[in-house]
């Protein structure tokens, strides 16, 4: 599994002859590392409906003929918009696709989409591959139940430490202790300056507060993992 981080929450992961993007805010986002003309998903997978994590899923799944995974409601607006390919899902809920297992959880956070069509339920993004288990927290506030996720042995836990919109890096600490991953990857911060954060020191509490090893990702790089 290849897992490329593309800038504030978008992930991309690669898998068998798969490729998977998540929340593909590319258009817009002054630090996209590409052009969302270069990427080529099979599949989207979505936290929520805000902007910057809806991004450029209509036009890459119409382009594409990408499947996209989202809450229902998510799903169903987006259907609307011409996606061929929908599934919908919803907390606690997942689905199976070429690159393991992708399930919905909560996350504490609003969702409405660019035209103020309710989004559902914002969530954060288990994906259970066969050898690497990743958790994408999507947006949200520090919440005790995040800690139900540890039972799972995450690999790597992607999570939010911007403030002002979500958690910021002091609660993002806790959170990881919550989530227990053996690695952690600070995403949506620097993007705009409301969200300006430093992630050195974001690094340097979690080594010293929890277990996990915190890497900080440039929007581009990537992280291998065998199989
Ligand atoms: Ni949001
Ligand atoms: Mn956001």
């Amino acid at each position: 599994m290849k897992v490329r981080y593309l800038g504030h929450a978008a992930v991309e992961v690669e898998h068998a002859g798969a490729r998977a993007l998540i929340d593909p805010f590319i258009t817009g986002n002054p630090h996209a590392p590409v052009d969302a003309t270069d990427l080529h998903p099979t599949h989207i997978l979505l936290t929520h409906g805000h902007g910057d994590h809806l991004g450029d899923t209509v036009e890459l799944a119409t382009r594409h003929d990408a499947t996209v995974v989202a809450a229902v409601e998510l799903a169903e607006w987006l259907a609307g918009q011409g996606v061929a390919n929908t599934i919908g899902i919803n907390m606690g809920g997942g689905v199976t696709l070429p690159f393991g297992r992708v399930s919905l959880h909560p996350a504490w956070h609003s969702s409405s989409l660019p035209d103020g069509t309710y989004a559902g339920m914002p969530g954060g993004l288990l994906i259970e591959g066969e050898h690497l288990t990743l958790y994408h927290a999507g947006d949200t506030a520090l919440f005790s139940d995040l800690g139900l996720l540890q039972r799972h042995g995450i690999d790597v836990a992607f999570v939010p430490i911007g403030d002002r919109y979500t958690m910021g890096p002091n609660d993002a600490v806790e959170a990881v202790r919550l989530l227990d991953p053996k690695h952690v990857v600070p995403i949506h911060f620097g993007t705009f300056p409301a969200i300006e954060q430093d992630p050195a020191l974001f690094q340097a509490d979690v080594h010293e507060r929890t277990d996990a090893r915190c890497v900080v990702m440039k929007p581009g790089q990537v992280w291998e993992s065998n199989g």
